[in-house]
Order: structure tokens, then C-alpha cells, then sequence
């Protein structure tokens, strides 16, 4: 069915928990496909540098629960030159890859394109915590991520009750707003700010928290994604115009840390383990994806035009709510 023997495995660009539950899934379905399965370290870089190893069965074990990535990543500049990529496929030939996994988010799957370009089969399975991959409904770490950012709000939120006081709260996503607005939704903010929706300061934020305190609210919560970014500063402008006291948070990497939920394992678990269900039956260059629920591969060039929108109808309610 195939002539693909030997294939690569790697994750690249931010981590995601739930990686490791992928690299397990590619690894143990690879070998009873009867690929012989190569782990590559830090992503393009080990790829680059031939940093990789053999993997069996073993080399997986104990680490579904684990956040994180075992093969490590980085983000690795040289791999967008023309020299770094040709490197990076005689790289593959001196390793024998037919065909290579690259577990990662949208910058890894335009590297993994080059490489199909270039000749050289891969696939690309979403590992990100934004959800930011257009072809697919779902990504690695998703999931994991959404749960730490509200148990961290509702320790927020806590506090803010107690002081009565406005919280604004940065979430990661670097162009894309999903964690904030379904963790904006998961604890009814008053206000989430997202990289896809201009805003107005006064109309958006201000406007919102007096009309809330006129209603009797007593504390607020306000949330921005990173691809806004400014919480500090926004806070300082809060507190200057509406004279409630406001406190700024960032959360940071611990959003992209911690024991992937079951959630992710699973479905780690069937796109890694759909990768190579279709290298085995010869398909490549192709992007694992969530399709109304379904887990099917698309062509990577198409794959890399689909873009997602932020749904309307979510935006909506998340206003409506937090009335
Ligand atoms: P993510 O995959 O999470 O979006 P990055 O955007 O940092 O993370 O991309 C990860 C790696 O993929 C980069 O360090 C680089 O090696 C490669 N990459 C990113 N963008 C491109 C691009 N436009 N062309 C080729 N390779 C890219
Ligand atoms: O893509 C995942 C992500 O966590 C983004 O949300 C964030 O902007 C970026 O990675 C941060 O990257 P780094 O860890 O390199 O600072």
C-alpha cells in the first residue's frame, strides 16, 4: 500500500500539553503499522542538526499524563532559510525519513509545507494551545490550556470579590482570541478583548463596568488575549477613569504547562494515530484536522488557506451574559 518504511517524528513551536500523548499515539500505531520510527529533538532544528533516535514501544512509556513534549521544541529561525531547509532534507536522506510527523501550530505546518514542496512527505498534526489552526475545529492542548486559565480566574475572581475590585486578566493567544473568549464565557467577564475585534476603550470597557456597577456589580472581571496585550496599562486606565480599584494579572507560560485533561489525551491520542493510518495507506502532505467532528486529513496547501473566524454567535452571547 505504501513504500514509506521509515518516518520522523518531531514537535515544533510553542508546547502543548497532550504532545506527548501524540508522539506516543504516532509511535506505538507506527510501529504496528511496521514503520520503523525515528524521534527527532527540538524540532526543525534536531531535524537540521540530524539530532534523533530510534523509538520503540518503550520510549513512550509513562509519559501520556505528562505535559510538555519528551522530543523537546524550539523556535528555530534557520529553518526558514533556503540553507537551513536544504540542510534539513539531505538530513532526512542520511537518516533514511520517507516520511516525517510534525506535531506542532500554524509556523510548523508553513515549514512542513516547504518541506512537501521540496520533495519531501510529511504530516502535520495540531499540537497548539490557541486553536488557531483554520483547517481544524480542534488543536492539541486546547483543552488542558482553557481549564488552567479558569481555575486560575476563579482564584481570581476570588479576590477581586473580596476587594471589590476590577481584575484584568491577559491570556495567551497570539493572534487568535479563543482561550479569552471561552474562558470570557466559562466565568462571565465583563469584558473580553480579542486580536479579531477592534475595540473602542470608553464603548467596550468603561462603558460596560459603570453600567454593570450601576446595576449593583461589585466586582469585574476583564480579560484580553496576548494579541492585545497591554493589561498592565489597561488596568492603570480602568482604575484612573472609573476610580474602582483594578488589579492587572498576566498569565504566562503556566497556561501552556500541567497534565493534559482527558480531553486532549484522547484526541492526541486518535490524530496521532490517524497520521499514520494514512502514511501507512500511502496518503502524505496532508494536515490531521477536526472536520464537524470527525478526525480526517486535508491537503497541507489547502489546509494552510483555510482560515477560521471567531464565531459571532459566541461574541454575542458572551455580552448578553455578563450583563
Ligand atoms: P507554531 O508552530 O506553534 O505556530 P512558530 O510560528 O514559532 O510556532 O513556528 C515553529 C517553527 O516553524 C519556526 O521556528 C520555524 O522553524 C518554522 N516556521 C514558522 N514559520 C515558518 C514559515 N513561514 N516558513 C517556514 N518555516 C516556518
Ligand atoms: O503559540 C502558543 C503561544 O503560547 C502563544 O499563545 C504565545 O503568543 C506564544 O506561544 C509564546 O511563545 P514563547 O513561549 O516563545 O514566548
Amino acid at each position: 500500500m505504501s513504500d514509506i518504511k521509515t518516518i520522523g517524528v518531531l514537535t515544533s513551536g510553542g508546547d502543548a500539553p497532550g504532545m506527548n500523548a501524540a508522539i506516543r499515539a504516532v509511535v506505538r500505531t507506527g510501529i504496528y503499522h511496521g514503520f520503523k520510527v525515528m524521534g527527532i529533538y527540538r524540532g526543525y532544528n534536531g531535524l537540521i542538526n540530524g539530532d534523533m533516535f530510534e523509538m520503540d514501544l518503550r520510549s513512550v512509556s509513562d509519559i501520556i499524563h505528562r505535559g510538555g513534549t519528551i522530543l523537546k521544541t524550539v523556535r528555530c529561525q534557520a529553518f526558514k532559510t533556503e540553507e537551513g531547509i536544504q540542510k534539513a532534507i539531505s538530513m532526512a536522506q542520511v537518516f533514511g525519513l520517507d516520511a516525517i510527523v510534525v506535531i506542532g501550530g500554524d509556523g510548523s505546518f508553513k515549514g512542513a509545507r516547504d518541506l512537501s514542496r521540496r520533495g519531501v512527505k510529511v504530516m502535520g498534526v495540531p499540537g497548539t494551545i490557541d486553536n488557531d489552526i483554520g483547517c481544524s475545529e480542534y488543536t492539541i492542548g486546547y483543552d488542558t490550556c482553557l481549564n488552567t486559565v479558569q481555575d486560575a480566574l476563579d482564584k481570581i475572581r476570588d479576590t477581586a470579590y473580596s476587594h471589590e475590585r476590577c481584575s484584568v486578566l491577559e491570556v495567551m493567544g497570539r493572534h487568535a482570541g479563543y482561550i479569552a473568549l471561552n474562558v470570557g464565557i466559562a466565568s462571565g467577564a465583563e469584558v473580553v478583548i480579542l486580536p479579531e475585534r477592534p475595540f473602542d476603550f470608553n464603548k467596550d470597557i468603561i462603558k460596560p463596568i459603570l453600567e454593570g456597577r450601576n446595576r449593583g456589580k461589585k466586582h469585574y472581571i476583564v480579560i484580553v488575549a496576548e494579541g492585545v496585550g497591554g493589561a498592565v496599562n489597561l488596568a492603570e486606565k480602568i482604575e484612573e477613569i472609573t476610580g474602582i480599584e483594578t488589579r492587572a494579572t498576566i498569565l504566562g507560560h503556566i497556561q501552556r504547562g500541567g497534565s493534559p485533561t482527558v480531553r486532549d489525551r484522547v484526541m492526541a491520542s486518535m490524530m496521532g494515530a490517524k497520521a499514520t493510518e494514512l502514511l501507512a495507506n500511502g496518503i502524505y502532505n496532508q494536515i490531521i484536522a477536526v472536520k464537524a467532528g470527525e478526525i480526517v486529513g486535508i491537503d497541507i496547501e489547502e489546509a494552510l488557506e483555510t482560515k477560521k473566524e471567531i464565531p459571532k454567535d459566541m461574541l454575542e452571547l458572551s455580552t448578553i451574559l455578563s450583563l
